[in-house]
């Protein structure tokens, strides 16, 4: 029986106390992630530095002996290795060079081409692998095809993912060329992040939530259980997080639709709810609202207390339900570990 409490309840393990990591735990609220970011000089150039982009995943395990850390890396990676341009505006966010037709589509490399922009990537995790306390799980990350999707057709983040859902309304087959793409490149990245030292991957569908019906299906499911199934068929046993966020009454179901290990939870569903119709199926991670890292007191440990017990009844890694923001106070990070860990 492995040590590494993440893996054990990604194994359908109930845990007396559950294991614990945190969406965007290396980041801009910790003082020493902005100091190596100043090092490196831009975030993109912190990305491609295997030696400090493994520093600033470490940071958080050594301050908070998270049990998993997360390979620091962005999303947006694999549309730049497929040819887009990106780059980062200070205080906005990203910036893509945009997709908006078949034949923008048609100009991205094939999904075979990605490892030459990507190799600094696996350095990292290879640098890592080596370096982790041997109880800390590796969990190696991509976006999932609809959410890195709707950045490149917009070309930017964007509120409703407008976009996106005009060019798959208006030319479904240049937008099924540019998803299956997407579908078969980050195939071949998680799986040199796997060959890498990745022991878990997880897959990001941010936007999940502006999916609604058969297009949720052929848009987010689809393609997470396609990357699920062919990883799993190269890497047996490999566990596989899935957080289709804000995706409310479709969680029901959706690990076993997909074949995921686990499904992580955004903080919109109700945790008791969720024991009862997502837990059933397997591990949950998530929910409690990044919100609580900005205002700590007595509601955060309240409400951290309240996830643990709703589902202290099955497998649960205990997470945000969405990243932590750069105004969040490292000191309430060490109250919620505390009120996981001192037991609900
Ligand atoms: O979780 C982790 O700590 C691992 C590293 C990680 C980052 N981004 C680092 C990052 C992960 C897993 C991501 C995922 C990611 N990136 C998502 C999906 C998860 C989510 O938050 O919904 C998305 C949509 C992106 C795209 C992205 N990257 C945006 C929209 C932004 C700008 C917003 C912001 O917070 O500034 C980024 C930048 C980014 N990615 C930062 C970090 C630490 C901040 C950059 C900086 O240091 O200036």
């Amino acid at each position: 029986m492995t040590e590494k409490t993440i893996l054990r309840a990604l194994a359908g393990e109930t845990l007396p106390v559950p294991p614990i990591w945190m969406m965007r735990q290396a980041g801009r609220y910790l003082p020493e992630y902005k100091a190596t970011r100043a090092q490196a000089g831009d975030f993109l150039s912190l990305c491609y530095n295997p030696e400090l982009a493994a520093e600033v995943t470490l940071q958080p395990i050594r301050r908070y002996g998270f049990d998993a850390a997360i390979l620091f890396a962005d999303i947006l990676l694999l549309p730049q290795a497929l040819g887009a341009d990106l780059w980062f505006v200070t205080g906005e966010g990203p910036r893509l060079s945009t997709v908006t037709d078949a034949a923008g589509v048609a100009g991205l490399k094939p999904a075979s081409d990605v490892h030459e922009v990507l190799s600094p990537i696996y350095e990292t995790l290879k640098i890592l692998k080596r370096e982790l306390p041997q109880e800390t799980t590796l969990i190696g990350f991509a976006g999932a095809p609809w959410t890195v999707a709707t950045y490149m057709v917009a070309g930017r983040g964007t509120p409703d993912q407008a976009p996106a859902h005009k060019l798959k309304d208006e030319d479904p087959v240049a937008f099924g060329k540019l998803i299956d793409l997407l579908t078969e490149g980050t195939i071949e990245y998680l799986s040199a992040q796997v060959k890498a030292g990745a022991e878990v991957v997880k897959l990001f569908d941010s936007w999940a939530g502006s999916l609604k019906g058969a297009d949720f299906d052929r848009y987010s499911l689809e393609p997470l259980k396609r990357i699920t199934t062919e990883l799993k068929a190269r890497h047996p046993g490999l566990p596989v997080i899935l957080f289709p966020r804000e995706a409310g009454d479709r969680y029901v179901g959706f690990a076993k639709a997909t074949g995921a290990d686990c499904v992580a939870l955004d903080n919109s569903v109700d945790a008791d709810w969720a024991a009862a119709n997502v837990q059933v199926d397997g591990c949950v991670q998530g929910n409690l609202a990044p919100g609580h890292m900005v205002t700590g007191g007595e509601a955060l440990v309240a409400e951290t207390k309240r996830i643990v017990k709703a589902f202290s009844g099955g497998p649960h890694i205990f997470n945000l339900g969405h990243g932590i923001t750069p105004d969040a106070d490292p000191e309430n990070v060490l109250r919620m570990i505390e009120a996981v860990r001192g037991g609900a």
